[in-house]
């Protein structure tokens, strides 16, 4: 499992982390985003999409209640989920479930951890804590196949911890 801490010292540092992950994200990816409501998904969201579309990101807005939108103006598809509002569900939807488990595309899914069983086999977990005196996030990333090295060095200037276990 490869682990990166990052700390993001406002919005557009968010940002800028996002676009960073999203310039280094391959096709089909997976990307479970965790953290309370205001900590940052949302923004981080339109980084990746500005990652893959520069300038793409304008009209990005959170899907928390149409569950699902989808860009297809950037170098691949970008899925933008939340499941939220599917707490209480008893099974997803059948376009998100082919929107998670698409080779081609890219998904990036907030409150994932709700739904942790349909997760596909490789995923990518971002987790986002608030620092409450600063108003700067804690941006931990999780990938079990091990922190890409690109994306590693893009994010220097953000990284507070590095762990291999
Ligand atoms: N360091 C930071 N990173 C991200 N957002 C921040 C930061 N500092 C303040 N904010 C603000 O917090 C809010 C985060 O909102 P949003 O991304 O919609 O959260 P979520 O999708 O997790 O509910 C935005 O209003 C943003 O401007
Ligand atoms: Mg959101």
């Amino acid at each position: 499992m490869g682990t990166i801490q990052l700390v993001s010292p406002d919005t557009e540092s968010t940002i800028r982390i996002g676009r960073i992950i999203g310039q280094c994200l391959p096709r089909g990816s997976f990307i479970a985003l965790e953290g309370v409501l205001g900590a940052g998904k949302t923004q981080f969201v339109k980084g990746i999409a500005c990652g893959l579309d520069e300038g793409g990101w304008a009209g990005l807005r959170s899907p928390t209640f149409t569950l699902m939108l989808s860009y297809h103006g950037g170098r691949c598809v970008l899925h933008h989920i939340d499941f939220y509002r599917l707490n209480e569900s008893p099974e997803l939807p059948g376009e998100i479930l082919e929107a998670i488990h698409s080779d081609r595309a890219i998904a990036v899914v907030e409150w994932a951890d709700i739904w942790r069983e349909v997760w596909p086999k490789h995923y990518i977990r971002i987790r986002f804590e608030i620092d409450e005196d600063t108003s700067k996030r804690r941006i931990t990333i999780e990938d079990p196949n091990g922190i890409c090295p690109a994306m590693a060095k893009d994010l220097e200037e953000f990284v507070v911890e590095t762990a291999d276990t």
